[in-house]
């Protein structure tokens, strides 16, 4: 079975529909929980699963220092590891290593960095990643890239977009072929829109599987990000996947679907869920606020999700409060909940042309926050 991607139905810019691949069907567009460590903190596979998520992304970076990607191939690799039978997308690591690691230093044969572990020094090149992620068995692999932070100067910018151009053409060779696997570009360019369509030009003449829009949500305004997604769009092929990394609240979801995306991910929905704030159908709420007290209500009575439904704002206060875990766990199972139906709702939305329509009452809904 090979790695395709349709689109069954299109409302403007955006589009639905799914890629399918041997470990199953990603229904577009998907929002992807992060699994950086081989876990989607907080929460069980199964339930993970349960919520709708087709696909989980897990990090190279994190997984080449603990637990290594050799032992990783030793133990089956990760789907076997972390008992998640379906698609998994692995980030490349050069986004991570620049976040997360000491004395990092790039140059054209890649990047050399301390772990954030132990501190030993690791070498990462495009060619490491590619093979770092098949040891892990990923089903959708990215290209080594550079990711610039804003704001940044122009020149900074051009570098890191043309070395992430060669190292999308090595991270090819080094990936070969593999039908029922992907392997994607990320368009590099920070907020220069010329640049922007230049890294796309050159990705797309690669004819990878899917393309990836990066370097965006790293300090820029919503209106700049969505300004190069909407510079971008028109130069990736129609029938490709576009996935936007990083990405984000529940509006820029709506406004990157709206202009074409298909695939998101975001720490924000499990990061949140640990430091006590629940998104819902009635916006964000911080649950460490004292008004939550005696609250007897839950945070959505219409949920699906036993999370939103069957405890009370009261008890979620005091869980986060008293830094229990079920605490964690509780917000964790209600935001990815609510994420998921997000994007089932604008799947069943762009279906029936309706997605402008479905974005105006879900953010009436948000601005109608009761609580
Ligand atoms: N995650 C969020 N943004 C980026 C990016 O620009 N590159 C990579 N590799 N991962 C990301």
């Amino acid at each position: 079975m090979h790695f395709v991607f349709h689109i069954d139905a299109t409302d403007g810019a955006a589009r639905t529909g799914a890629i399918t691949m041997p470990r199953g069907t990603i229904r577009t567009p998907a929002f992807m929980p992060v699994g950086t460590a081989a876990t989607v903190k907080a929460m069980y596979p199964g339930q993970v699963r349960d919520l709708g998520a087709d696909v989980v992304l897990g990090n190279t970076y994190h997984l080449m220092l603990r637990p290594g990607p050799e032992r990783m191939a030793r133990l089956g690799g990760l789907h076997h590891f972390m008992n998640w039978p379906h698609p998994i997308l692995t980030d490349s690591g050069g986004f991570q290593v620049m976040s997360l690691s000491a004395l990092r230093k790039l140059d054209e044969q890649g990047v050399t960095f301390r772990s954030h572990v132990d501190g030993s020094t690791h070498h990462m090149s495009p060619e490491r990643s590619i093979e770092i992620q098949g040891l892990l068995g990923s089903d959708i692999q990215m290209q080594l890239d550079e990711c610039v932070r804003l704001p940044a100067d122009h020149a900074t910018i051009e570098r890191a977009m043309h070395l992430s151009l060669r190292w999308a053409e090595r991270c090819r060779v080094a990936f070969g072929e593999q039908p029922g696997k992907a392997m994607f570009g990320i368009v590099q360019g920070g907020d220069v829109p010329a640049l922007r369509v230049e890294s796309a030009r050159a990705l797309t003449d690669l004819d990878l599987k899917g393309y990836a829009i990066g370097g965006l949500a790293v300090g820029e305004p919503q209106a700049v990000m969505l300004a190069m997604i909407e510079t971008v769009e028109p130069y990736l092929p129609a029938n490709k996947p576009r996935y936007l990394m990083g990405v984000g609240t529940p509006d820029d979801l709506l406004c990157s679907v709206a202009r074409g995306i298909d695939m998101f991910d975001c720490v924000m929905p499990t990061r949140a869920g640990r430091h006590g704030l629940a998104y819902t159908r009635h916006g964000r709420i911080n649950l460490r606020n004292a008004r939550h007290a005696e609250d007897t209500r839950p945070l959505d009575e219409a949920s699906a999700c036993p999370a939103a439904r069957d405890y009370s704002r009261a008890y979620l206060h005091h869980l986060v409060r008293s830094d229990e875990i079920l605490g964690m766990m509780l917000l964790t199972w209600n935001n990815l909940s609510y994420y998921q139906d997000l994007m089932a709702g604008m799947r069943r939305a762009i279906a029936e042309g309706r997605l402008a329509a479905f974005s105006e009452e879900t953010r009436a809904a948000w601005a109608r926050a009761e609580a």
